[in-house]
């Protein structure tokens, strides 16, 4: 699995002094309100479990899992639902946690499904922004790093399933994905 990876982007010490710092400020922001952490399956999952333990305030946490890439590098532009949200989000102060922000086009359609639902507020919060293949109108709220056009993998990002329980993010091997 190592040998696969070129470069590491960021190292697990990096990753963990920002998503505690990122815990501290979603902390005070958050303050008095009703915040609902939503996970977005399956990338986000080591992320959201790291955040979720930085954050002071009380807050709900639930899960919804979609998929546009498939096994593929680049995002079919096709969201498919997977699983949905349980909760009736009437009132809530939502925050959806994602592990990157590409095209933009996975969030942009699922805050646009979640505020038909009656939500107090919908922020976003990223632990990798990639501006620089943005196609949706997109920028989230809040972000731990901005990383180059580079297909990244590792604390929950995968290639085609694999690479998600590296503990720090690396550069794929381009050899990897183009056989
Ligand atoms: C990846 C990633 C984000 C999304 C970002 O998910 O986890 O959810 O793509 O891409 P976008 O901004 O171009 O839409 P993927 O569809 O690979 O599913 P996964 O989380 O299960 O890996
Ligand atoms: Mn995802
Ligand atoms: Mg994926």
């Amino acid at each position: 699995m190592e040998n696969a990876i070129q470069q590491v982007l960021l190292t697990e010490e990096q990753i963990a002094d920002k998503v505690k710092e990122l815990g501290s400020q979603i902390s005070r922001d958050y303050a008095g309100k009703n915040l609902m952490m939503v996970s977005v399956l399956k990338g986000s999952v080591v992320f959201m479990a790291d955040l979720m333990r930085a954050i002071t305030v009380p807050c709900q946490i639930d899960f919804m899992c979609v998929s546009s890439y498939g096994s593929g590098t680049e995002s079919s532009g096709v969201v498919k639902i997977i699983k949905d949200l349980d909760i009736n989000l009437h009132g809530l102060d939502l925050l959806i946690v994602e592990d990157i922000l590409d095209s933009g086009k996975t969030l942009h359609y699922i805050t646009k499904m979640l505020s038909d639902r009656g939500t107090a507020s919908i922020r976003i919060a990223t632990l990798l922004d990639k501006p620089e293949r943005r196609a949706a109108p997109l920028t989230p709220d809040y972000c731990c790093f901005t990383v180059p056009d580079e297909f990244v993998v590792g604390y929950g990002l995968d290639y085609d399933e694999k690479f998600r329980n590296l503990p720090y993010i690396g550069v794929l091997k381009p050899e990897v994905y183009t056989k």
